[in-house]
């Protein structure tokens, strides 16, 4: 099936075709629009403006697709119906919707969290049941995935998500947007041992996560007027943020006896997180699987391939078809 993607949930606008097929899937193009620079003067997205690019930008990106692949050889058209943002959500949907009735083809819903997930399977075929954790800039959770489109929730942050801190915490040290970049840049310099931080949730029995404490804690410091080098606070917030990451997939991993842990989304790209998780790996027995960094952060491939088994689990969605702002799960 050639399934062409649509992804406008944040502030990535993206157009993808990609050839599915139950164990095999072709990326033949995916293409991605950042609104970064846009929103890089206010520290953060801006929805009104997010919804307004996404509303330039999607046909000229869906029009160079089809200067490659002809539109009558698509065989689904895929959507990120949600979470997100509802304004940026609704361009993506209702564009999807048009396209769908032109070309006369169905229309499948995607969940943009899941769509991470399944980021994997554009590179890699992990075994059901696995683990899933998402840590991106909206979301941190830990699933467990039995199949394609079954994700159980088994923990989530209870308030800021792991890239959101590293948004903040970037903000507050004067580094710029979007933070995780810079943050593991400078990190690479630092000492991760040098300040004391703490490492949120680590002993609470449950799987859920915490980040809130641990900026506040990089704000204290640096109210505290105390001297450090930020390269060395930078390494020891991304050290303190991977480690609660790694330990909790651990514990989770352990209790439900799984032997394959697929880690995605924004934060994902994160090379230390990546080496950590591997580390814990290789002390498990655990085969951990990333998606490329190119499909760690937004892009509409992952929602083709979300897209595709949704469609294959449960038919078309309307073209009454409404978004979902916040997580399902
Ligand atoms: O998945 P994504 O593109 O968008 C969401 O669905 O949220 O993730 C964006 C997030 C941002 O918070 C960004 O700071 C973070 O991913 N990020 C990173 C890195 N690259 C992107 N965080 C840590 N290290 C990185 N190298
Ligand atoms: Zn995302």
């Amino acid at each position: 099936m050639r399934v062409l993607a649509i992804e406008s949930s944040c502030d990535e606008t993206a157009v993808a075709l990609v050839s599915c097929g139950p164990e095999d899937f072709r990326v033949e193009a995916s293409l991605v629009s950042s609104q970064v620079e846009l929103h890089r003067p206010f520290g953060g997205v801006v929805p009104e403006v997010a919804s307004r690019r996404h509303l330039e930008v999607l046909y000229p990106l869906t029009e160079e697709v089809f200067r490659r692949h002809r539109p009558e050889e698509l065989d689904l058209v895929a959507v990120t119906a949600g979470p997100g943002l509802p304004g940026s959500l609704v361009v993506g949907v209702s564009f999807a919707k048009a396209l769908a009735y032109a070309l006369g083809k169905p229309l499948a819903a995607a969940d943009h969290v899941k769509a991470h997930t399944l980021a994997i399977f554009l590179e890699e075929t992990p075994d059901f049941p696995f683990l899933s954790l998402v840590v991106s800039g909206g979301h941190t959770a830990l699933f467990l995935v039995k199949s394609p489109t079954e994700h159980l929730l088994l923990g989530h942050t209870r308030d800021d998500a792991a890239g959101e801190a590293f948004d903040k915490v970037a903000r507050l040290l004067g580094l710029g947007y979007p933070g995780g970049p810079v943050i593991s840049r400078l990190a690479e310099r630092g000492d991760p041992r040098k300040i004391a931080l703490p490492r949120p949730m680590l002993e609470s029995p449950d799987l859920d996560f915490s980040f809130s404490g641990l900026k506040t804690a990089v704000l204290n410091l640096v109210r505290s007027g105390r001297s450090f080098e930020t390269a060395d606070l930078c390494a020891s917030f991304e050290e303190a943020v991977c480690e609660v990451l790694v330990e909790k997939a651990r514990r989770a991993l352990k209790a439900l006896g799984l032997s394959t842990l697929v880690v995605s989304g924004g934060v994902a790209a994160n090379r230390r997180l990546r080496q950590k998780f591997l580390e814990m790996g290789k002390e498990e027995g655990v085969r951990v699987l990333f998606p490329s960094p190119e499909y760690c952060t937004d892009n509409a491939a992952m929602v083709a391939v979300a897209g595709y088994f949704a469609y294959q689990d449960s038919g078309p969605a309307g073209l009454d078809l409404d978004i979902h702002a916040r997580s399902l799960f």
